[in-house]
């Protein structure tokens, strides 16, 4: 039964979550225990109930059992360890659970009690606001949009314009909570992220940044050769512009900014965040800089017309993608659009004057799936080609925001012009269609395509490298209320001995067939458990942050090598599934790792894959060519396997 509480919709200038706006609704129902393995996550269906009132119906975030995640944890490190050092982890893992593990459980237990979500505080502090490097390819996706040929600076204009009307109409459609819930098999999801995506802005702060909400904004802000200005989109008689007055609106942006601006404060925001809080700081004492700053932060989205990259002079359909990839991660370094970026907002569209299209989000407030799940929204708008609409009798007029630049600031913005420069000349991407096969053809093996996937990032790491590689995949645990993910340890021992098993000449094809089912079903099975948010990392984050929040010392399990191991995630992974030839991209975790996020589709599969060129370990090329062998040898072991049936 649905509670008629109605969730408050306002959301305070400080980010304060949505716990504070939950607190007093009764009787929330508690863990329902229960996930049935074989329904599709994430099905969109839409009748259930709107999204508003879907938040505080849903269960609490589990604290798993102390001895089931022990469990689950010696089987995870095992694959990184020799028997000895298992050993001495098993020691180890034992001692916690007999000792300080019993007092910081029933600690964390506690916590949950008090807490919606014991652990979304936490998170969004430890994961986002406290991380102290760039947002820029450390945390913040690119999403590439299919990639467009604009002959003209008015057809890139029509479509920046399209762009703003379709993100309004879904904003439209969230405020007044149109937007259909997702449906894990039975189970709703939390839809409060999509919330938190128009408006937003992440503001840095010493130690720890904060979020800005601003639902009710009414402008955009709009960036062209590093000049920002901000954009009404409804006019003085409250009419919205349509299509055709919002590109005269951006042709006048376009006209007033026919220079690149060297001086441009934009650049700031993709620094070290206590180095872009020292500028912001010396910044706002200005009121000019500070009314400037808060603008920015209170606009609905920043759109970024970017200038042309040579997408069209690229034969090759992959290197487009990839330059593409880099555009929408970090604008390819100041000398091309990296100054005309505000990486701080949580979305910013970009549209180039050559045809790259996407979107960069900053990642604090929400997921990957529902900026996904915009993008196809918002490419079906695109698509269906609306008319001009109506218009408003009274545009206002585009104004350009002043910042008072001062000599330590500018010499801020020449650092931030360099270390976004070496940043990005330190990361390889290589983004690819794989298209031999996709989704289809693994179903009809009666297999999951995700854990397939994943599985083939394993053979494809252990094929370069020949040790297992610790590997991060996020599981949405939006089940629960303010649930974000679980990391799914998709290194297990079944990965690794089908990884030996296919590269070892002697194996027969069934052989090689049999260890491939088992890998996936080890995964598909920590996939379940994850989903219900009873994985390993967050719970062990839990209580790692409860002995820190209580002045208990951290138990040794934490600096063993079977947790440093395992924990350093040499593959991160996400899916991030659209319908559109649209693809997420980020950089990897570790220095010596490599980042795979992946859209399968019906018949292929578009990759984004990352390393550091700095680290004489990763070699992002080749770990493509290895992914795309090992898809192509899974392929071939399955198809043997059924011949031979015959
Ligand atoms: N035989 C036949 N079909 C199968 C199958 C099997 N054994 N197992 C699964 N399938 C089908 C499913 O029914 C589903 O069908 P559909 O295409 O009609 O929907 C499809 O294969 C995909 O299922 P699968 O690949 O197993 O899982 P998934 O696509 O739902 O993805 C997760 C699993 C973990 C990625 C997903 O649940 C999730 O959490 N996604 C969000 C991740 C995230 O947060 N990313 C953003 C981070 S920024």
């Amino acid at each position: 039964m649905l509670s008629s509480v109605k969730v408050q919709e306002t959301f305070n200038q400080d980010g304060e979550d949505f716990d504070k706006m939950l607190r007093g609704v009764p009787k929330l129902r508690g863990f329902r225990g229960f996930l049935d393995p074989y329904v599709t996550p994430l099905q969109l269906t839409c009748n259930y109930t709107s999204a508003q009132s879907n938040a505080q119906n849903l269960p609490r975030l589990p604290v798993p059992k102390l001895k089931d995640t022990l469990e689950k944890y010696l089987l995870t490190v095992q694959p990184h360890l020799n028997d000895e050092e298992f050993a001495k982890t098993t020691s180890l893992v034992k001692d916690f659970e007999k000792g300080t593990g019993q007092k910081l459980q029933s600690l964390l237990e506690k916590r949950s009690k008090q807490h919606l979500n014991w652990l979304e505080d936490w998170w969004i502090n430890t994961a986002y606001l406290e991380y102290r490097d760039p947002v820029v390819v450390f945390s913040s996706p690119g999403l590439a949009f299919p990639i467009e040929k604009f002959q003209t600076q008015t057809q890139q204009l029509q479509y920046a314009a399209k762009t703003l009307l379709a993100a309004l109409e879904y904003k439209r459609m969230i405020d007044n909570n149109e937007i259909p819930v997702e449906m894990m098999g039975k189970n709703p999801l939390d839809m409060q992220q999509y919330k938190k995506i128009f408006g937003t802005c992440r503001i840095p702060w010493e130690k720890r940044d904060k979020l800005s909400y601003n639902k009710d904004s009414k402008h955009v802000t709009v960036i062209h050769n590093n000049h920002i200005f901000h954009v009404d989109l409804w006019g003085d008689d409250g009419v919205l512009l349509n299509e055709d007055q919002i590109v005269k609106q951006l042709g006048k942006v376009v006209q007033l900014s026919s220079t690149v601006n060297n001086e441009g404060i934009g650049i700031l925001t993709s620094e070290n965040r206590d180095s872009w809080a020292k500028a912001y700081q010396l910044l706002a004492k200005d009121t000019v800089n500070k009314a400037s700053l808060e603008d920015v932060e209170r606009s609905i989205v920043v759109l970024c017309l970017d200038s042309p990259v040579g997408i069209w002079k690229l034969n090759d359909a992959n290197a487009r993608r990839t330059l593409a990839g880099a555009q929408l991660i970090h604008g390819n370094g100041y000398s091309s659009n990296g100054g005309n970026r505000w990486f701080d907002k949580t979305v910013q569209f970009v549209v180039g004057a050559d045809g790259v299209t996407g979107l960069t989000y900053e990642h604090s407030p929400a997921e990957g799936q529902p900026i996904a799940v915009l993008t196809d929204f918002l490419i079906k708008y695109l698509e269906e080609n609306k008319g001009p609409g109506s218009p408003s009798s009274r545009p206002k007029e585009p104004t350009l925001l002043k910042f008072n630049v001062s000599s330590e600031v500018g010499a801020m913005i020449n650092t931030a012009k360099k270390n976004l420069d070496s940043l990005v000349n330190n990361l390889e991407l290589n983004c690819f269609q794989f298209d031999k096969y996709g989704k289809n053809f693994i179903k009809t093996q009666k297999l999951s395509p995700d854990s397939y996937i994943q599985m083939a990032m394993q053979l494809a790491f252990y094929r370069l490298h020949k040790v297992p590689g610790a590997h991060y995949e996020s599981a949405a645990t939006r089940m629960y209320i303010g649930g974000r993910t679980e990391t799914i340890r998709s290194c297990s021992i079944e990965s690794i001995a089908f990884a030996r098993t296919m590269l070892d000449a002697h194996s027969s094809s069934k052989e090689k067939a049999a260890a491939l089912k088992s890998a996936i079903n080890s995964h598909k099975n920590y996939t379940v458990q994850a989903l219900q948010g009873l994985g390993v990392d967050r719970h062990l984050l839990g209580l790692k942050l409860t002995a820190i929040e209580n002045g208990i010392e951290l138990p040794s399990i934490y600096s063993d090598a079977g947790f440093t191991r395992s924990a350093h995630m040499r593959i991160s992974t996400s899916q991030v599934a659209c319908k559109c030839d649209g693809f997420m991209c980020y950089g990897p975790l570790v220095p010596n790792g490599y980042a795979t996020c992946y859209n399968p589709r019906a018949n292929d599969v578009n990759f984004a894959t990352s390393a550091f060129i700095d680290n004489p370990e990763t070699d992002c090329n080749k770990y493509r060519s290895a992914l795309e062998q090992s898809l192509q040898d899974m392929h071939d072991v399955l198809s043997q396997t059924i011949t031979s049936k015959l």
